[in-house]
């Protein structure tokens, strides 16, 4: 086959994109205005409905979807935010898979708290292979410390929500909320612990924007299942903003989501209680200072961005669905474990495609992707298991299940920029990488 050039994860723009954007630029308006609000609304109305075509400009859908999203310009932001809200704190712990990337822990670590890891299943879950955590190693780890329990949507793939919240139910009475000191901050906080009234659930969704999974019986999308949930929107990620991410949460009972929303406003804007937009407004200049926090806005020009993704976001969930027959046949044909995106009760958002080639170490695996490279083909590895990296102490010995499924681990270039000769390219690659380096390290162990 000609030698082809296939890039990992760029980002799928259209014209469309790019007239928003300049629509954005023209209108006067490009840092936090009303596409972003716009932005959060249509999100809203697509976590609810699974719909990207809600009309979010009535006054009804205004009422209805407004209060529901906060857009931000990153994931970490957002899941920093969720733990903030959630009143995470120095003497608090988390609980964090092994495998994930950084952002799902430092944002517990930025928040003062302690981050305890936790091993995924061996092999990953039994029916899609998603590196999923081991939920009794993790029911063991709740104490009366143990403020929140963070799972990853790694790929795409639904975590089992249920086993979850029925975890984190049985262990209730060990849950000790904070009691609130008269600041506004921390008095939400404690309503929304105390409302909550166990281990709070949070979902690092950077991967799973639009997928679903059957919860208390009824499809709900990534978004409406977890206490608190963080997207990223990530160049590299199918639905992107450039640089982008949003949080959002399940309502609490006894606290009104316009209240949860403006401390997300304030805690993304210097704790500013008028943004920019409002400050515009003529003799409006005035404005208090609530809390001394951050500024992680999404500006208009990003959110011009997503509202065109959005338009075009089914479309391309369904082009990747495709995309995945053609490597799940090559890759059975291989022999080759891989994901399951699709199952009778989820349905993945289709982000990542993970494979894991039996009988080999990771210095093959590096030999693979070094072969797949030469041929014009990135890959990647989704992830090297935080308590390998420095930053966690550099000592995977506690998570033997995370290091083992990383070590013979390569995920593909998955991306609706592909064309189907294009993913043939891959899986003819692969297999001659494969079959290539079988060999190689077959001779080494005979010679
Ligand atoms: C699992 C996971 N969580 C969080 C993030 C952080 O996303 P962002 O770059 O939008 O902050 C990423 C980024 O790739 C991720 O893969």
């Amino acid at each position: 086959m000609e030698r082809r050039k296939i890039s990992f994860s760029p980002p799928d723009i259209s014209e469309l994109e790019i007239a928003e954007v300049a629509e954005a630029m023209r209108s006067g308006w490009i840092t936090t205005g009303p596409r972003t609000k716009l932005l959060e609304r249509r999100l809203a109305a697509y976590i609810d409905t699974g719909k990207t075509n809600v009309d979010c400009s009535s006054e009804d859908a205004i009422n209805k979807y407004s209060n529901r999203v906060v857009c931000l310009n990153s994931a970490t932001a957002a899941e920093e935010l969720n733990l903030r809200i959630l009143g995470i704190r120095e003497g608090d712990e988390v609980i964090v898979p092994a495998y994930t990337y950084t952002a799902t822990a430092s944002a517990a670590v930025h928040c003062g708290a302690t981050v305890k890891f936790v091993d995924i299943q061996k092999d990953g879950d039994s029916v899609t292979h998603m590196p999923e955590i081991d939920y009794d190693a993790l029911e063991s780890l709740i104490n009366e410390k143990t403020k929140a329990v963070i799972v990853v949507d790694l790929g795409g793939i639904v975590c089992d929500y249920e086993r979850l919240f029925d975890i984190v139910e049985r262990k209730k009475d060990m849950f000790k909320a904070l009691d609130g000191d008269g600041t506004p901050l921390n008095d939400l906080s404690s309503r929304i612990q105390k409302s909550i009234g166990r281990v709070a659930v949070v979902c690092d969704a950077a991967h799973a924007l639009g997928a679903s999974r059957v919860f208390d019986g009824k499809k709900r999308y990534v978004g409406d299942i977890a206490d608190f949930t963080s997207f990223s929107f990530h160049a590299v990620k199918n639905f992107t903003t450039a640089e982008g991410g949003a949080s959002t949460w399940k309502p609490i009972a006894g606290i009104d989501n316009s209240e949860i929303y403006k401390f997300y406003q304030l805690m993304s804007l210097h704790g500013q209680n008028k943004d920019a937009f409002a400050k515009t407004k003529l003799g409006a200049w005035e404005y208090d200072i609530i809390g001394p926090w951050y500024k992680c806005n999404m500006t208009d020009i990003t959110a011009a961005i997503g509202l065109k993704q959005l338009d075009r976001y089914l479309g391309l969930l369904d082009r990747r669905m495709q995309m995945l027959r053609i490597y799940d046949e090559a890759c059975d044909q291989l022999g080759i474990s891989h994901l399951i995106h699709h199952t009778e009760e989820m349905d993945s958002s289709k982000h990542l495609y993970l494979i894991r080639i039996p009988g080999i170490g990771e210095a093959e695996r590096n030999a693979i992707m070094q072969k797949m490279a030469a041929k014009g083909v990135a890959t990647n590895v989704h992830f090297k298991p935080l308590p390998m990296m420095t930053a966690y102490g550099k000592d995977c010995s506690a998570y033997p299940n995370a290091y083992d499924y990383f070590h013979n681990l390569i995920t593909l270039p998955l991306h609706t920029l592909m064309s189907d000769d294009d993913l043939k390219y891959v899986c003819e690659g692969l297999r001659e990488c494969v079959e290539a380096v079988r060999r190689q390290s077959r001779c080494t162990v005979y010679a």
